[in-house]
């Protein structure tokens, strides 16, 4: 009897003061192992009497049993107190300020990106995407532009050799010259009705200071059965307010032509020059910032739209454009040279939210 209590109070001495599990499974192989002392004890069973043997198993089994318990007990206490130490060395605090130090800043082409897809997102159109890389019936024939057509000359084309380098009569493809082809690929996948924006690269061989050979455009396409130039002219206000945070506008819609709209249209919106500067009021001068137009039934049908049932309006606006305006930055080549300076000065915090956002909006 002694012996068990002996054994009893040297290991759970040694579990008051144990830490860690490695430690713990040291304690529990020395009682319980099969080399253990409480193992070993329970051998010497065998040489007692039939009612001293009854008895001492029964104290040796209770033993057993506590010291088993204790230890789990203990490895619980361990990993618990293990995942709250790990829990606070890992706290961190998210209210704290932000650490501003972080160098970076989102370039202002971003940052418009996402200011117009908030404007459009918000009034229900949907973000589509296609490739930089085009072929010649995305980028010209589809949208009406056939071979020969002078429209094809003004887009200043960059041509590149198709990859596959099968040489056929179509072995050339383009970097797309503006987002539109995006408007076929849509109507090609898609049942109407549609409603989708495009931001993208588009290229065209031509740079001073308001043009480079990679530029930006937001393509809007608007397919369904009754929309008309009217919802065009509101869409279109609406955004330019938004956009430029103008309650009012001064704007007017020219007659254009684009071989893919009928009829087309420009829009301006009023401006005053100071010096370098353009302020966006009165009606003195008038800056043109987007392409526009019902999209031609041709078009319609070359994407397999039923042209007797389906109509829509189409607009293309460019990005690095109204950038330049909102922002006031006078020359477009510096968007892209990576001047960190530049684009220190010019770029946006992460931490910023558009300031066009509306409250919830997020
Ligand atoms: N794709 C035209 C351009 O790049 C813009 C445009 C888009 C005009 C859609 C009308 C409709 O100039």
């Amino acid at each position: 009897m002694k012996e068990l209590e002996k054994i009893e109070k040297s290991i759970i001495e040694q579990l008051d003061v144990v830490e860690g599990l490695d430690a713990l499974e040291k304690i529990r192989v020395q009682a319980l192992g099969k080399k253990g002392l409480i193992t070993e004890t329970m051998r010497s069973l065998a040489k007692m009497e039939l009612e001293e043997r009854k008895l001492f198993g029964k104290q040796i089994n209770l033993l057993k049993l506590k010291i088993t318990n204790l230890i789990n007990e203990k490895r619980e206490l361990i990993n618990g107190f293990g995942l709250k130490t790990k829990l606070k060395s890992e706290f961190l605090d998210l209210s704290l300020p932000a650490d501003l130090e972080l160098d970076g800043a989102i370039h202002p082409i971003s940052q418009v990106i996402q200011e117009v897809s908030l404007i459009f997102g918000e009034m229900g159109f949907d973000i589509a995407d296609g490739p930089d890389i085009e072929d010649d019936w995305h980028n010209f024939t589809a949208l009406n532009i056939p071979p020969e057509h002078p429209a094809r000359q003004m887009h200043d084309t960059f041509y590149i050799e198709k990859r596959d380098n099968k040489k056929t009569s179509d072995s050339i493809d383009v970097l797309r010259t503006h987002t539109s082809p995006v408007q076929v690929r849509t109507m090609i996948s898609s049942i109407p009705p549609i409603n989708i924006i495009v931001p993208g690269r588009t290229y065209r061989s031509d740079s001073d200071q308001t043009h480079t050979p990679m530029f930006h455009q937001v393509e809007g396409l608007v397919i369904d059965e009754k929309s008309h130039m009217g919802h065009l002219k509101g869409c279109l206000v609406e955004f330019v307010k938004r956009f430029f945070n103008l309650d009012e506008v001064n704007y007017r819609f020219r007659p254009s032509y684009f071989p893919f709209t009928e009829p087309s249209a420009e829009m301006d919106i009023g401006c005053i020059r100071e010096g370098n500067k353009i302020v966006l009021k009165g009606d003195q001068d008038w800056l043109e910032i987007l392409g526009c137009g019902m999209v031609n039934p041709i078009v319609l049908e070359n994407c397999g739209v039923d042209s007797n049932k389906y109509q829509g309006f189409a607009f293309g606006v460019g990005i690095d454009r109204i950038a330049m305006l909102k922002y006031g930055m006078p020359d477009l080549r510096s968007f892209f040279e990576s001047d960190l300076r530049w684009l220190r000065h010019y770029g946006f915090s992460q931490f910023d939210f558009p300031p066009n956002a509306r409250k919830g909006s997020f």
